[in-house]
């Protein structure tokens, strides 16, 4: 087999488990391939959460179960080697008598890291480790991120004009990006368990922050920042809670205020939940490092939140932004219209929060920045 051969069979197992976008959360995207005589004989990815892992859904796909005796298996992933939801996936490799395995990431869950591996090469199993690492890692910033640090993995995403407005002067931001970036939300909208606005991008917009894409979405938990439960009762979030899950995070201190008890019954009426949290010292606003515990603790895997400003602002001085995205468009607002991040700011250049350029792509009109934590 030459190395040519390995990165193409490693680069389909790489779109294969893009196919789970969306579907397996917490659960990590994994493709696998198998490769006899120089023929791809099985394949498969995680499809969904809770079903069969990548290799065993290969494994499955093989038309004479021989076929993988002595055979090659590409997988994106370290294969598991402990009893979860499925049974191990080393297990699986064993029992059909695979030769060689070919891996893209080590798998960062304390419960396998190393020893999947091990175990496969303690059977006579060859293993070459760390083939496309680094498209293979790309796949799977959400969960190598939760699995080790137990918190969301947290997109902030903005549409802003050429001079740095998220809205006009009058507050309004429909729509700043083209037809094609709004797609390119909702895309990211299906990929993430949560999503989260402050109660004034509720109040000017009455967003209903679903994910339309495709046949079949997958919608985030739809979380808002609303101390004082402003939120209107006709708000599209709370008349469509039965639909889709809907938090409004409160201060814990309001929790069981007299004054607030007949709104918060109405919104749990309305099937809404209400979350409190301590607030901020900092910010004087709810705390965010709190509430990205306490999703993490539910097994929410990844948040996006989509501002503005006051929340853009707060989420950046708590230090819990992983990644921003970018939707630059054509236009100049100018004037008093507010910028993406608000609050009160820095005095110094040296003491601005530092971001790493990930990558730039043209969508329609606009081109889609995107930077890492630094
Ligand atoms: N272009 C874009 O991509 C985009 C995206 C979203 C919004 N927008 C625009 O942005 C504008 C709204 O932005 P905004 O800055 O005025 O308000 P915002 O960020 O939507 O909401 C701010 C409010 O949220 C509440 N809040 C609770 N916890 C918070 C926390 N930890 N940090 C910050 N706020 C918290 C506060 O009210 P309480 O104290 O009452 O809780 C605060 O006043 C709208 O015009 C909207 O159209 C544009």
């Amino acid at each position: 087999m030459t190395n040519l051969e390995d990165e193409k069979y490693m680069r389909r197992a790489i779109e294969l488990a893009k196919l789970g976008e969306g579907y397996v959360h917490p659960n990590p995207l994994v493709g696998a391939v198998i490769v006899k005589d120089g023929r791809m004989v099985g394949s498969g990815y995680h499809r969904k959460y809770g079903c069969k892992h990548a290799e065993r859904e290969a494994f499955a796909s093989l038309q004479n179960k021989e076929d993988a005796m002595g055979a090659t298996l590409y997988v994106t992933l370290e294969p598991c080697c402990h009893r979860g939801k499925t049974p191990p996936c080393t297990e699986a490799i064993l029992e059909h008598k695979i030769a060689r395995v070919v891996i893209g990431s080590r798998d960062p869950n304390p419960l396998v890291s190393g020893r999947g591996v091990r175990i496969l090469q303690s059977y006579g199993v060859e293993v070459v480790e760390d083939f496309l690492k680094e498209e293979c890692d790309a796949l799977n910033p959400i969960f190598f991120h939760y699995i080790t640090k137990k918190t969301p993995y947290v997109f902030l995403k903005y549409a802003q004009t050429l001079d740095g407005k998220i809205a006009t002067k009058t507050g309004k931001s429909k729509w700043i990006s083209c037809e094609k970036s709004r797609e390119d939300v909702h895309f990211l909208r299906h990929r993430c368990m949560g999503i989260l606005v402050g109660i004034q991008t509720v109040l000017s917009d009455d967003p209903s922050l679903t994910a339309r894409y495709r046949e079949h979405p997958r919608n985030p938990i739809r979380i808002v920042l609303d101390a004082k439960l402003r939120i209107p009762l006709d708000a599209t979030l709370v008349k469509t809670a039965g639909e889709v899950p809907t938090i409004v995070v409160t201060s814990e201190e309001f929790l069981d205020a007299d004054s607030l008890r007949e709104k918060r019954l109405a919104l749990e009426n309305a099937g809404v939940e209400i979350l409190g949290v301590p607030k901020n010292p900092d910010t004087k606003h709810l705390s965010l490092t709190a509430l990205m515990q306490e999703l993490g603790k539910r097994g929410i895997d990844s948040v996006l939140i989509e501002g503005g400003g006051c929340v853009n602002d707060s989420a950046i001085r708590e230090d819990i932004v992983d990644e921003i995205q970018i939707y630059l468009a054509p236009k100049v607002f100018g004037g008093t219209a507010p910028s993406p991040v608000g609050g009160i700011g820095v005095s110094e250049v040296m003491d601005a929060k530092q971001y790493h350029f990930q990558s730039v792509e043209r969508i329609g009109e606009d081109l889609k920045l995107c930077y890492r934590r630094a």
